[in-house]
Parts: structure tokens; C-alpha cells; sequence
């Protein structure tokens, strides 16, 4: 039992992380104690709670690289709503041209309808990549000029971009740009993440036992190419009666540059207290409460697993019962499952032509009874 989730009632099994994570203690006695103790806004203020707030805004920003071994000097981090809208903020943002659009057919539709409509929009022409059972992007893949958005971890099956590295080293061999959808993989693969050489990484902190809140990490090098599409306070040094100055010219100010108007400063000192939580969690027992389950529903023979091996996000279907009422079934007895495409409709529905899915997502508030409870309701259920 984790003491941070004991809040948690008896009997409610929460198997909906990969969309939200439940926030652990430290996180919400972050948030509290800003609200509590110095509520104010960053950037602007001179006054004493401000200047607490501009600290530790700062050290998420730092945090943040650190997660993921990045150094300051090559990237920033700005913070935003969630993964789609940073990711599209990027792409409005972008100035380059390129002769292509590429993503993949696991994605979410967060970058799947982004990718459409940049590609309408700039009359780019876009291909789908099939990925590999395993994750992995075919390596012979032509990457010439393209700009690349892939998912390090899909939130069907938990799948991981396997060979990120080779794929990030072609991308930019090929004179590409890779956006990485890191959406599924800040919180329980960030070793796959550690020093990728992503252009831009686009995360959500709310699946990460953070406070609901986007963040992007984007190279400094990039910088010559984007142009902020919104405007407004915080973002300019000196603003004349027709023409402004912005301030992500000055070398701490860069990440204003997607950061317009007043910031969720509490959220990102909670994230703040995500990340140094984090890396304190037991993975291992992550990754045997992911197999017990996996292991136990591949036993079963009316269930379809759409997962190739255990993961903290697992898909199935069963035979002759609809996911919904099964979903519901499950809610009957405490568990919190998700039911449908996840927003995955291309790949799910148009291309596997699988029926609606039940998805069962861990986290590092889940016990081991968590999945005695589940596996009792299914075995009543079948
Ligand atoms: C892989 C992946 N990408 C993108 C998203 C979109 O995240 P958000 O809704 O926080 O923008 C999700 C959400 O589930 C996701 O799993």
C-alpha cells in the first residue's frame, strides 16, 4: 500500500492512470501550500510571495530537464494546458516549410488530427507509418525534409518507440524535425526518453501524478524557427503604440515565448513535486501488478489481449460481450476501467476493425488486491 494514495477508499480500484493519474499526497500538499502560502503571480511582481513563485516555477523548469537528462543549455521548457494543445501550439508556431508530414498508426488523435490539418493547411503531403508490433518505426522509413510527430508509448497497449534513438539520428540525418508525443511515456518509461534528441517533447503532467498541465520541451536551436501565434501579457519587454518587443529574445525569458498571459503556478509547482516524487516509486511492483493482470487475461480463452507483452496499460475485448456493458459491469464492482477506441479511432477502428476495447491502466496508487478485485469481477462477469 502506498501511504501517498492513502486517502484512497476501500474498494475503489482506479485502472484509468494513463488518462489521469491520481495525485499522491506530496503533489496536493504542493498545490495547498501554495494556495495557502504565497498565491501569486510570477514574472511581474516584486513583492516577497512572488519571488517564491518565480523559485519554484524555476525549479520544475530545471526538474524537468533533469527527468529526463537534458542540459539547459540546448532546450527550454514552457509549460501549456496538456500534450495537444502544446503540440499544436508547435506546429501553428513553426515557420519552416516541409516536404512532408509524418506520423504513425498507433497514434492518438491528438497527433493524428493535428498532422491532418497541418497538412491541409500547408498543402503538405502526410504519411501514415505502420509501426512494428514492437513499437519500433521501420528504420528505412524516407524522412527527407519531414516533420516528424510519433508517440514514444501508445496508450492502447503501452507499446514503446524501441529504436527512438536510431529513428532520431535519421530524422535529422534526413534534414527532419522530430515532435515527440511523450504524453504515455514521462511517467513509467522515462528511461526511453532519457537524452532523446527530440526537437520538441510534448508531455501532460496530469499522467504523471501532477497537477493537470502541459508541458513542452523544445531545443533552443529551434528557436530561429518559431514565431508565437498568441499574444499578450508576460511575453514582451517594451510595447509602443504599434510594435512590441518580446521578451524571449533575453536568455530567461525564452520560455515566455509559449507562455502568454497569466500561468497555472500552482499546477507547475506541483509538478514540481511530481518529479521529485517519481523517481522514489517502486517500479518493480509496477511491472508485477502489470503481469499478473496480463498473465491472467491471456489465460483466459474468451479474451482478446491486444497487448503483445505486460504494461501499465493494457487493452482486451471479450468475446460476445460489449466493451461498454462490460465497462459497466466492472464499475458495479468498484473498478475503474476505460471502455471504447481511447481516442485511437483510426488504428482501433478503421484499420484493426476491433470491436470497442476495455482498457485497464496502472499506476503507483494500485495494490496488489486492486487486481484480486478485478480478476473476481471478470471471473463472475465471464
Ligand atoms: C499517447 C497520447 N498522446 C496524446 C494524448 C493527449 O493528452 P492530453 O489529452 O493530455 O492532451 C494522450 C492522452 O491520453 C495520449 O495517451
Amino acid at each position: 500500500m502506498n501511504e501517498d494514495f492513502a486517502y484512497l477508499p476501500e474498494g475503489a480500484v482506479y485502472f484509468d492512470a494513463a488518462c489521469q493519474s491520481l495525485r499522491p499526497q506530496p503533489v496536493q500538499d504542493a498545490l495547498t501550500n501554495y494556495y495557502q502560502r504565497f498565491n501569486s503571480c510570477g514574472e511581474r511582481v516584486k513583492y516577497e510571495w512572488g519571488k517564491r513563485t518565480d523559485d519554484a516555477v524555476e525549479t520544475t523548469r530545471r526538474h524537468v530537464l533533469d527527468y529526463l537528462h537534458l542540459k539547459p543549455r540546448d532546450y527550454f521548457v514552457s509549460f501549456t494546458l496538456n500534450t495537444t494543445y502544446g503540440l499544436n501550439l508547435v506546429l501553428d508556431s513553426l515557420t519552416r516549410r516541409f516536404d512532408q508530414i509524418i506520423t504513425s498508426d498507433i497514434e492518438h488523435n491528438s497527433p493524428f488530427l493535428s498532422s491532418i490539418e497541418y497538412a491541409r493547411r500547408h498543402n503538405t503531403p502526410r504519411r501514415i507509418i505502420d509501426r512494428h508490433p514492437d513499437g519500433s518505426l521501420p528504420e528505412d522509413t524516407d524522412f527527407t525534409n519531414a516533420l516528424v510527430i510519433i508517440n514514444a508509448v501508445s496508450n492502447i497497449d503501452g507499446r514503446r518507440l524501441e529504436n527512438l534513438n536510431q529513428i532520431a539520428r535519421q530524422i535529422h540525418k534526413q534534414n527532419g524535425l522530430l515532435i515527440l508525443d511523450a504524453a504515455q511515456a514521462m511517467a513509467h518509461e522515462v528511461a526511453l526518453l532519457s537524452g532523446a534528441d527530440a526537437d520538441v517533447i510534448c508531455f501532460s503532467a496530469h499522467k504523471m501524478y501532477a497537477p493537470s498541465l502541459g508541458g513542452l520541451i523544445v531545443k533552443k536551436a529551434l528557436l530561429p524557427e518559431l514565431k508565437p501565434i498568441f499574444l499578450g501579457g508576460g511575453m514582451v519587454d517594451d510595447v509602443t503604440l504599434d510594435d512590441y518587443t518580446l521578451s524571449n529574445k533575453n536568455p530567461d525569458h525564452i520560455p515566455s515565448i509559449f507562455e502568454p498571459g497569466l500561468q497555472a503556478y500552482g499546477e507547475i509547482i506541483g509538478l514540481g513535486a511530481a518529479l521529485e516524487w517519481l523517481p522514489k516509486q517502486d517500479r518493480k511492483a509496477l511491472h508485477n501488478l502489470s503481469t499478473e493482470l496480463f498473465d491472467f487475461l491471456k489465460a483466459s480463452p474468451k479474451v482478446h489481449l491486444i497487448n503483445q507483452q505486460p504494461t501499465p496499460v493494457i487493452s482486451f475485448y471479450l468475446d460476445g460481450l460489449d466493451s461498454h456493458l462490460l465497462g459497466t459491469a466492472l464499475s458495479n464492482s468498484g473498478i475503474m476501467a476505460r471502455t471504447g477506441y481511447f481516442c485511437c479511432h483510426y488504428y482501433l477502428d478503421h484499420k484493426m476493425h476491433y470491436p470497442p476495447l476495455v482498457r485497464l491502466s496502472l499506476g503507483y496508487h494500485n495494490r496488489p488486491s486492486d487486481v484480486q478485485q478485478f480478476k473476481a469481477a471478470l471471473e463472475k462477469v465471464l
